[in-house]
């Protein structure tokens, strides 16, 4: 599954406000007062995590940043950074390869807005090779199933069950845990004695944010489509009424995500 940078710089600002502050603080607190901190970013995109998190983090840092999209991996490299900040990207196929990902010296992993991509099986061995390693793991924006739409239409209900079925589809990884990908995280980390935290990172949408709330809905329209489950005239008429409230300035969406931080205990 392809990603645009399009769609990633228009979602950024979005991301970066949704993002749950006390996850932030947690995962922060954990490496207060260490001189440096070496992290592994997978699925980095155009490196979203880096500019998030790099403030939050010991001043002297080094990122490996992931993905196996060449043209983001390549955005992500070339943004402008402090110069104690070091940064290499490394073009790797997750699916197939996180366990060279995770190799090497480091002391945190993230991501961010990967965890509903990714299958049941994938989750647990990312969480068994962590856990082998040791290692904290900071996720953002995992999608958990949640939308509302205001003012409410007759079919949003319909349209948002469909978009859930399609989260579901395989991403690259095998048949996806979209909005079922969170309780999955939650009760892998504990099976591996993590301690964990998390908290909601919701896009709250509204009336000023007619081209992000029409990307958001546009992708609805489209994965619904796709899998059939409204017939075309319904949703071609839903998705013209759902503009005609974005244009008028009427349009409130809220999709639910939701953050994590989980680091090992001393039990096992
Ligand atoms: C929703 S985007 C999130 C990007 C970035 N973390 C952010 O928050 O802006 C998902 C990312 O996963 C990457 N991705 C998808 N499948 C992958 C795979 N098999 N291996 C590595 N990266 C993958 C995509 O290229 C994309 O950058």
């Amino acid at each position: 599954m392809s990603f645009s940078a399009d769609w990633l710089a228009l979602r950024e600002p979005y991301d970066l406000r949704a993002r749950n502050r006390d996850v932030l603080e947690r995962a922060a607190a954990a490496f207060a007062g260490e001189p440096a901190i070496a992290v592994v970013d997978l699925a980095c995109g155009t490196g979203s995590t880096v500019r998030a998190l790099a403030a939050h983090l010991p001043a002297r840092q080094s990122w490996r940043l992931v993905d196996n999209d060449l043209g983001l991996l390549a955005r992500a490299a070339a943004a402008d950074r402090p110069p104690d900040l070091r940064v290499t990207s490394t073009p790797v196929d997750l699916a197939r390869d996180l366990e060279a990902a995770l190799d090497g010296p480091l002391d945190l992993v993230t991501t961010s807005a990967l965890l509903d991509l990714v299958s049941a099986e994938w989750l647990e061995r990312f969480v068994a090779e962590v856990a082998a390693r040791r290692l904290p793991v900071y996720a953002a924006l995992t999608y958990d199933g949640r939308a509302a739409l205001s003012p409410a239409d007759p079919l949003d209900q319909a349209v948002v069950a469909s978009v859930n079925r399609h989260q579901r589809g395989d991403k690259g990884f095998g048949a996806a845990l979209g909005p079922t990908a969170v309780a999955a995280a939650l009760s892998a980390f504990a099976r591996v004695a993590y301690e964990v935290v998390h908290g909601s990172s919701d896009w709250v949408l509204g009336p000023s944010d007619q081209e992000m709330q029409g990307e958001v809905l546009a992708g609805w329209a489209g994965a619904a489509r796709e899998l059939g489950d409204v017939a075309l005239p319904d949703l071609m008429a839903w998705i013209t009424r759902r503009r005609e409230l974005i244009a008028a300035g009427a349009s409130h969406l809220r999709v639910g995500h939701v953050d994590v931080f989980a680091r090992p205990t001393g039990r096992r």
